[in-house]
């Protein structure tokens, strides 16, 4: 399935969410409508309105509820974004230079700030409680995630389960807000808003370690620094497994390296050439695949439908991207 073809059953409402999308970032004040504009220009792939949009298309027709939930969770993924760039020292994001590099982290951390409560204004103008608590439960977890990350980056501990509940956290919990929130909007079955954030879940994990794979820098032009994760002490999945499987010397050397020389980049290839050859990235892969099957075999206790089905094309996107 293409692109396309993914995005054909909802294709009228992602056009109708970009004008809205971009009329919840307008400012008065001049400095921060020059940066949202910036920001609108430089626009990434957009699904998690995707997925929203498509969750709600499974049960019934979309709603003003659903724009409502895709426009709260584009900005608010937009916001963790700019906030994430800061932690993470990044002066790239979707192929251009990051807010924080442009105009330092004070002014990042205050554009943050703005396009998160601006999320969260729109939802209480339409009267969304629902709505709104299904994504406030991914903003907390989000940045539970984020420090527990930092916590293990610090220490160096990290465990292959710590792992997969800092990206359950981190990346999921938003995912699963997309799924569960189209859903809410069109819908007050209970038992199907929990299926799809399940499936999000899933979703999310298996795309969270897609995006580990690619700090190791396989693909070209993918918009954003590779090799950073290293840099900021941060172990993913492929090291995380090297680190279990080779000698207690080894693991030594790989740590202290990463304590020591992470600013060196021949060191920090050496690592990555490392992590190739003793199979994180295979490891790393299969279980990506993993998170896709637990995704899809959930799906299955919904009714089938064209939505559905694009629905699985973008399961399958969000493994096979290129970016
Ligand atoms: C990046 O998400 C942050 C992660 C959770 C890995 P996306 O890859 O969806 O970013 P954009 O919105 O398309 O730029
Ligand atoms: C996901 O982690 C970021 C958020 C949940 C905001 P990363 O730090 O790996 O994301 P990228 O690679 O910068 O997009
Ligand atoms: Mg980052
Ligand atoms: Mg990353």
């Amino acid at each position: 399935m293409t692109v396309e073809d993914i995005k054909k059953p909802v294709k009228e409402e992602m056009a109708m969410f970009e004008k809205k999308f971009k009329l919840a970032m307008k400012s008065d004040v001049a400095l921060l409508d020059k940066i949202t504009h910036y920001i609108i220009k430089r626009k990434g792939k957009q699904l998690r309105p995707l997925f929203v949009f498509l969750s709600a298309k499974m049960f019934g027709e979309v709603t003003d509820g659903t724009y409502t939930a895709a426009s709260l969770i584009e900005l608010l993924h937009t916001a963790t974004l700019v906030h994430d760039d800061v932690v993470d020292d990044a002066f790239e994001r979707r192929g251009f230079l990051s807010i924080n590099a442009l105009w330092k982290n004070k002014i990042a951390v205050l554009v943050g700030d703005f396009l998160l409560s601006q999320g969260l204004l729109l939802t209480t103008s339409e009267n969304r409680i629902d709505l709104l608590h299904l994504v406030s439960k991914a903003v907390k977890a989000m940045s539970e995630g984020e420090l527990l990350q930092m916590e293990k980056s610090r220490k160096m501990d990290i465990t292959e389960d710590v792992y997969y509940r800092i990206i359950e956290q981190k990346t999921a919990s938003l995912v699963a807000a997309c799924c569960g929130t189209g859903a809410c909007s069109v819908t007050n079955d209970k038992k199907i808003i929990a299926t799809m954030e399940q499936v999000g879940i899933f979703v999310g994990m298996a795309f969270q370690i897609k995006d580990d794979i690619f700090d190791y820098g396989f693909s070209n032009d993918i918009g954003k620094p590779t090799g950073i994760d290293i840099k900021e002490r941060k172990l993913t999945l492929p090291l995380i497994h090297v680190l279990q499987k080779v000698s207690k010397e080894k693991r030594r050397l790989i740590v202290n390296t990463i304590k020591k020389d992470k600013q060196d980049p021949a060191k920090v290839k050496k690592i990555i050439s490392m992590v190739i050859e003793n199979g994180g990235i295979d490891y790393a892969e299969r279980k990506m695949n993993e998170y896709k099957d637990l995704a899809i075999k959930e799906l299955e206790k919904l009714p089938p439908s064209s939505a559905k089905e694009a629905f699985i094309g973008l399961i399958h996107y969000s493994i096979n991207r290129k970016k």
